[in-house]
């Protein structure tokens, strides 16, 4: 049996070593180079491909993998908003995601933020590396003072509710399909209007799929509370971020926090250094004192990336024998 590996990082092949040291049958081969029609010909004579990449699955690209006569696609992230389906499903193609590879990583990075937001340690730092050690003017604010709305319940938005009581800070919640623990806590809200005007933060965790474009827009953002703090580690396109610049500049959004940008896909995990971005708003974004950017990063742990190698590779061997493994995608 054979696994092609296309975009294979360093920092993932200590992981793809200890999953070919128990797995010593298995012939693996890989590249750095991305999926697309050009590259799909490298997988020719593999059983199943292995992938990860925020560029387009698109049916091109799908179409060039069929045609060498690979059709288990299996992805070593979360989200699958970027697979053109309908072309999957015409191919015959059989898809895994890793669904839970540790939403540990990406919850504790938001509420990380979020509170880095509160406290203010972007300028605080900012003051202290020019030696100024004065306290004023970067006074902070208590989580257990704020109401957070939590949007999304899943995997991560639960782990998210669960530092956040830690915090002490008061929850509220909306998902379109309610998680009965905590409907038991009462933790729900009735509608996404409700959470707006109710609360003092907002963090999303909703997958980017069409019906949740621009979720954030000018007339969410109106409903909000005045001064209301959010924080996107979801997907860029849950946001209209000229929305949001607008509503960070008239004050009605006081601190933003974003891991995720519609327009991240050959921006992020990049070096800019010394360089001018292809993309002004993000200049402008990252130089504000209260707004906190990170490239995608939040998933980011040894944790996760040992987990995403292992479940992805081990669905590709599930599906190469003719098994269905347990994170294999229904559509
Ligand atoms: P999940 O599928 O477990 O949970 C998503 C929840 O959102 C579900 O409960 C669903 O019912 C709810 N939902 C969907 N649309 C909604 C809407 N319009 N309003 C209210 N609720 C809605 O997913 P998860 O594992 O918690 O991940 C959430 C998202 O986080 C992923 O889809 C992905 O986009 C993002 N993510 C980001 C990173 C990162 O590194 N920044 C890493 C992994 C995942
Ligand atoms: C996902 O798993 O969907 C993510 O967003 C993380 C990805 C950048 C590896």
């Amino acid at each position: 049996m054979k696994i092609f590996a296309y975009g294979i990082r360093d920092d993932e092949k200590p992981s793809l070593k200890d999953w070919e040291s128990k797995n010593p049958d298995i012939e693996v081969e890989y590249t750095q180079d991305l999926l697309t029609p050009e590259t799909a010909k490298l997988a020719k004579g593999a059983d199943s491909a292995v992938v990860y990449q925020q560029l387009d699955y698109t049916r091109d690209t799908l179409a060039a993998l069929a045609e060498v006569g690979v059709k288990n696609l299996c992805l070593r992230n979360v989200g699958t908003d970027n697979i053109d389906f309908d072309a999957a499903k015409e191919f015959g193609f059989n898809i895994s995601n890793v669904p839970v590879y540790s939403p540990n990583a990406i919850a504790e990075h938001s509420m990380i933020q979020l509170s880095r937001l509160l406290r203010r340690t972007k300028p605080m730092d900012e003051k202290v590396a020019r030696h100024d050690l004065r306290w004023a003017p970067t006074i902070g604010r208590e989580m257990r003072m704020q109401t957070v709305g939590i949007i999304g319940t899943g995997h991560i938005g639960r782990v998210a509710i669960n530092i956040l009581k830690g915090f002490g800070a008061k929850v509220i919640a909306y998902d379109k399909y309610p998680n009965a623990e905590l409907q038991k806590e009462g933790l729900y809200v009735d509608s996404l209007d409700e959470l707006f005007a109710q609360a003092d933060a907002i963090s999303l965790y909703v997958p980017g799929v069409p019906e949740n474009h621009h979720l954030i827009n000018k007339d969410s953002i109106a409903k909000m509370k005045d001064g209301v703090v959010l924080v996107n580690v979801a997907r860029g396109n849950l946001m209209d971020i000229d929305a949001v610049i607008d509503g960070l500049n008239s004050g009605k959004i006081s601190d933003f926090a974003m891991d995720v940008y519609e327009k991240e896909v050959g921006l992020f995990n990049e070096d800019w250094e010394g360089k001018q971005f292809p993309d002004p708003k993000i200049a402008d974004l990252i130089a504000r004192d209260n707004v906190l950017v990170t490239p995608h990063i939040a998933f980011y742990t040894t944790k996760a990336v040992s987990e995403m190698v292992h479940q992805s590779f081990d669905a590709a061997v599930s599906f190469a024998k003719g098994e269905t493994p347990a994170i294999a995608v229904k559509y």
